[in-house]
């Protein structure tokens, strides 16, 4: 059986001390009683401190990035290891923002996918189309693309170390969310291509989140439909009282 996730994915967002006040404030609101797994993604240089604080909670930290090399001259870069030696044991890959900004290409993708797999890492793997191609009709083009490019040269016994994350770009930040009936279209559709290539089961057992302008208003009627199994959410996940009521839609 898939696990339910809800993710949140803070971005360039929070200092320490507004990241200590809003891990203070997730712990008051969040649920106790869901059964979804609750992950969140503050930065790069607030991640031990929110590792130390959610010790005792079912909260999870993840990174938001990491570099494909284990070690050596990348000034700036983070690795595996070092995420590891802190107490994180997820990372998300290939987010939008990673492919547009900073040129993240599917191959180097691909080389992440790999190093964090070696490290045992889970893997909240990003991808989606531009509104340019679902314009065009491409959107899932683009998106098989994506998943073979970048994700399809791991083996079987991987996936259970992977999360799929449906963000079509359209819909980030933009306050557009693509509507339950596209998300369930598109969410069928990856499930659909990982059977192809990897079977049943493995389709099966994948969690596949959304991402794109979840709130609360439209996070249960996302949430509702079969295939999708959670959410990946960036501005609603800065605010307490919108995350967990997020979560609770679950
Ligand atoms: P928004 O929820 O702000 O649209 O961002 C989604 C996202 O990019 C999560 O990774």
């Amino acid at each position: 059986m898939r696990k339910k996730i809800v993710a949140g994915n803070w971005k360039m967002h929070k200092n320490a001390e507004e990241t200590e006040d809003l891990l203070n404030d997730l712990i008051d609101k969040l649920p106790n009683d869901v059964e979804a797994q609750i992950i969140v993604a503050p930065t790069f240089v607030n991640l031990a401190s929110a590792v130390d604080h959610l010790e005792f909670t079912n909260i999870a930290v993840a990174a938001q990035n990491m570099h494909q090399t284990e070690a050596g001259a990348f000034t700036g870069e983070i690795s595996a290891d070092m995420l590891k030696s802190i107490g994180v044991n997820t990372v998300i890959i290939g987010h939008s923002e990673r492919r547009a900004y900073f040129n993240e290409t599917d191959a180097i993708l691909a080389n992440k996918v790999s190093t964090a797999l070696k490290h045992d890492m889970v893997v909240i793997f990003c991808f989606g189309e531009e509104l340019k191609d679902r314009q065009d009709n491409q959107h899932f083009n683009v998106v098989e693309n994506q998943l073979r490019d970048g994700l399809f040269h791991i083996e079987n016994k991987d996936w259970e170390l992977i999360v799929l994350a449906y963000e079509p770009v359209w819909a980030i930040g933009t306050g557009e969310t693509a509507s339950p009936e596209q998300a369930q279209e598109m969410h069928e559709f990856i499930r659909e291509t990982v059977r192809k290539r990897y079977g049943n089961t493995i389709a099966e057992d994948v969690s596949i989140l959304y991402g794109g302008s979840v709130k609360p208003e439209n996070a249960g009627e996302i949430f509702s439909k079969p295939d999708v199994d959670g959410g990946l959410i960036g501005g609603a996940a800065l605010k307490a009282e919108d995350f967990s009521k997020i979560v609770s839609a679950i």
